[in-house]
């Protein structure tokens, strides 16, 4: 008799994102049978890079909605592992209650819905955030390590809003309301919280961190906005390179053991450290001093670290962890997208 090996089948979320690109294409190529959705599958310029990627593997592209109960039935449908990409990004979202947070946990439930129904899911993995980790105004002074014990405060939060407050309210919500359903429902669930993610994906369009990261080279003031908000809240910038990111979701889903959160960041920088380090390796961009000299509340070391040593622990290995590695292929991803010149 004959036994043939099924492959294993993932789902995507929001395969025209970013991150959720880079991982569709890791999962093809370790020879993943891979589901996708997007909200619009005709928008071409969007999903392009989707169609390139059907080269390596079987790759289908459904159309779902996290606003539309139900949506996402027949996506998860018959997969092993489903990875939770997709979600609310727009930081500078007018009424972030109804833009961000209520939509972000709406649906990552909805999700979640169609796993328990589907039947076949082993481990759903949930791409959640270190602002969902970081923001903790009792933190003074220097010295801190947070690992998956920190939350970020929502109190304090909703009550001061400081900047981008709602999506990291969003995270802390959904990563609770999520654990809450799948004790509730049997469901295996085990959630990453990654820092600023930096590094080349297929995706030939991006709105998050490549743009924040590549600020100090570009000159984008809502991106230099964005990078040092985050170590004015944080305490540090923190980055891992998406390789990376990617290779630990793969790990947290295929490790049968892992279980619970996982801090995802292979190194704590600062914005002047990284400027120091871009001047030196790109000198042909010149480093945008004049975004630094406005900002007078600039560290020169990490006052806040994150410390990924669970998942190092449970065997995982970071490849990038220097800023040259991290850094390595980010530059001409940025010049393919048009953020920094040639
Ligand atoms: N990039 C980072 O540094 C970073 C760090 C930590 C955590 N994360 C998390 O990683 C995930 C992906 O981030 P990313 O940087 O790859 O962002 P991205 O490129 O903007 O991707 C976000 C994806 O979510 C989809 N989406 C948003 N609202 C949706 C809805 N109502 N229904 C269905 N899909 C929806 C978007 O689809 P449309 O294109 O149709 O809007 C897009 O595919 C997010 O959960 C983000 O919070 C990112």
């Amino acid at each position: 008799m004959v036994v043939t090996d099924r492959m294993k089948t993932a789902c995507v979320t929001g395969g025209n994102g970013y991150i959720a690109s880079a991982l569709v294409k890791m999962l093809l190529e370790r020879g993943y049978a891979v589901k996708t959705t997007v909200r619009n599958p005709d928008d071409t310029e969007k999903n392009s890079h989707l169609k390139d990627l059907q080269a390596l593997g079987p790759l289908t592209v459904l159309r779902a909605d996290l606003d539309e109960e139900g949506s996402f039935n027949h996506a998860v449908a018959g997969c092993d592992y489903v990875f939770l990409v997709a979600a609310p990004v727009n930081l500078a979202a007018e009424d972030q209650e109804k833009e961000l947070i209520e939509p972000a946990v709406q649906g990552t439930l909805n999700v979640l819905r169609s796993c328990v129904k589907a039947g076949t899911v082993k481990r759903v993995i949930l791409t959640s955030s270190a602002a969902g980790v970081y923001i903790r105004p009792d933190l003074q002074g220097e010295g801190h390590v947070l690992d998956e014990e920190s939350w970020s405060d929502v109190e304090y939060l909703t009550a001061e809003k400081p900047p981008t407050w709602g999506y990291c309210v969003s995270k802390v919500l959904l990563e609770k309301e999520a654990c809450r359903f799948a004790q509730e429902h049997g469901v295996s669930l085990v959630t990453l919280c990654p820092v600023i993610t930096v590094g080349a994906a297929p995706a030939r369009k991006v709105r998050t961190s490549v743009i924040d990261c590549l600020s100090l080279l570009s000159g984008s003031e809502a991106g230099f906005w964005v990078l040092s908000g985050i170590e004015k809240t944080s305490g540090a910038v923190q980055l891992v390179h998406v390789g990376d990111l990617c290779r630990a979701e793969l790990f947290v889903a295929e490790e049968e053991a892992a279980a619970g959160r996982y801090v995802c960041c292979s190194l704590n920088t600062t914005v002047l450290e990284l400027a120091r380090f871009l001047a030196h390796k790109y000198p042909q961009y010149k480093v945008k001093t004049n975004l630094l000299s406005e900002n007078d509340q600039l560290l020169e070391k990490p006052r806040v670290c994150l410390s990924s040593a669970k998942l190092v622990r449970d065997g995982f290995e970071f490849k990038h962890n220097t800023l040259d590695e991290i850094y390595d292929d980010v530059v001409e991803y940025g010049k393919a997208l048009g953020i920094l010149r040639d």
